[in-house]
């Protein structure tokens, strides 16, 4: 499963990519505001930090205006793919601009009939939101489930891209299902590390470690 951290945080990106841990980055409009930066400019910097995919949000709402945006997005690097939302007219913009070669990551996805549609419309990415669902008592990763099957039953190339992940737990649930990336907050991902039993297992060798008083350097 490919790991894309969800945030415009430059610093917390490069860190992430120093260790290896990073195939891409996803952003959207309420990430561009917490970083306070310029769209353009903030993700032309990750975009240098990262070679895999990075995604970049329009904000239109009908489907010549998100081609428009998408088309000035996808001009900042490329490895640029381009955000629009599961609506009618993203579907439009979908299918136009992966028809021009770009790489087009359906948003906002709640169902499996919406995923089912951005695959027809050719998405690289569909985008479902587990924590979203999960918000409202539904169980976002059974959508993940579903979606796998059904790309899975017809050969969909489209990558199931499960996002809106709030814990650890949604993250070793989504690689279980199978599926192909996960989107999460850094803080998230470096919560990947952590087990209680892991530090207490460390502390007990070090007690008996300084009982030896041997140093290794
Ligand atoms: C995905 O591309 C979205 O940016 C993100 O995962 C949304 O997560 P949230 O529901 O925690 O805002």
């Amino acid at each position: 499963m490919k790991f894309f951290a969800d945030t415009a945080d430059v610093e917390a990106i490069a860190e992430l990519a120093e260790l290896g841990l990073l195939d891409g980055v996803t952003t959207n409009p309420s990430l561009i505001m917490k970083s306070g930066r310029d769209i353009l400019e903030v993700t032309k910097e990750i975009c240098g930090i990262v070679s895999g995919p990075v995604s970049a949000e329009t904000v239109a709402l009908d489907a010549e205006g998100m081609i428009a945006e998408g088309r000035k997005l996808a001009e900042i690097a490329e490895n640029i793919a381009i955000k629009v939302p599961l609506t009618w007219d993203g579907l439009k913009a979908c299918k136009a601009l992966s028809g021009e070669g770009h790489m087009v990551n359906v948003t906002l996805c709640f169902s499996a009939n919406q995923a089912l549609l951005a695959a027809k419309a050719g998405a690289t990415f569909v985008s479902p939101f587990i924590g979203r669902l999960d918000d409202i008592n539904l169980d976002g990763t059974d959508l993940i489930a579903d979606i796998r099957q059904i790309y899975d039953n017809y050969d969909f190339s489209t990558q199931i891209l499960a996002a809106s992940i709030r814990s650890v737990n949604h993250v070793a649930e989504v690689a279980r299902i199978g599926a192909d990336v996960m989107t999460a907050p850094p803080e998230v991902i470096r919560k990947l590390a952590l087990h209680p039993l892991t530090d207490k297992g460390l502390d007990a060798f070090l007690k008996d470690w300084a009982k030896t008083g041997q140093k290794i350097l």
